[in-house]
């Protein structure tokens, strides 16, 4: 029983066969997944996969490259889908640095303004982090995120760092980055942080893990992440992906 806790399966890679993708989820024990929205596309696409497929859950926020582009209706619209049952948090949001679409001053505002939607609703928060950690550490603290706690999305910072978002009521989650021989920091992390603190994902179809590096990613990978940690550990898979469930479950609050 795995949790794949963050899947675009809205994304165009998939609109070919998302069906046979789902399937070989299921097949390789995927239990249960999020499918992540971050725009306006996107989030309904999230939501018609949510009412198709009873597994499926969404999590609905805006991407920090296209801060620029979220208007205040967005952010209404967000927060009425966000009564749904089947939306569990909010975002992905968070700072990209990486990319200079948005000025950094909008994304910090669009973030804040989400984190802020997300205590009135009581929703988790999912985060998105590129060369940006001291400040979403920084706003994280100041807008009091540790309220509804939520998710450290495909996580590559220092297992130090990972050690102050679990203070901050994160959990830390672990993707195919994990399993790239190079990845020091993910390993790290993999052993430093305790099992009851980790998810696993595969951000697909981003981010395939090992052996199939630069191919499109997608839900049944996961297991290979789960693999990695439990070898790290010491553990056996099954372990892994009993607890990861299990912490997925509890903060999505899924029975
Ligand atoms: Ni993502």
């Amino acid at each position: 029983m795995l949790f794949d806790t963050h899947v675009h399966l809205n994304a165009d890679q998939f609109n070919e066969d998302v069906e046979e993708v789902i399937k070989r989820a299921l097949e390789a024990g995927v239990e249960n997944m999020v499918v992540v929205g971050f725009d306006r596309p996107t989030i309904e696409k999230a939501m018609e996969l949510v009412e198709k497929y009873e597994f499926i859950y969404a999590s609905i926020g805006w991407h920090p490259v296209d801060a620029i582009d979220m208007t205040d209706e967005d952010l209404k619209w967000i927060e009425e889908l966000s009564s749904h049952p089947k939306v569990v948090a909010i975002g992905e949001m968070g700072l990209d640095y990486h990319w200079d679409k948005s000025p950094k001053d909008i994304q910090k505002e669009v973030f804040r303004k989400q984190i802020q939607l997300a205590k009135k609703v009581k929703l988790p928060i999912v985060i998105h982090n590129r060369e940006a950690t001291q400040d979403i550490v920084e706003i994280l603290k100041e807008e009091q995120a540790a309220e509804v706690g939520g998710i450290m999305h495909c996580f590559s910072g220092s297992a130090e760092i990972a050690k102050e978002c679990v203070e901050m009521n994160f959990l830390i989650s672990l993707g195919g980055p994990v399993t790239f021989k190079n990845a020091k920091k993910p390993k790290e992390v993999a052993v430093e942080i305790p099992l009851e603190k980790l998810l696993i994902e595969t951000d697909c179809p981003y981010l395939a893990p090992h052996p199939y590096r630069g191919k499109r990613n997608e839900p049944s990978y996961v297991k290979l992440v789960a693999e990695q940690i439990a070898e790290l550990k010491g553990l056996t898979i099954e372990e892994v992906a009993e607890a990861t469930t299990l912490n997925a479950k509890k903060l999505f609050g899924i029975n």
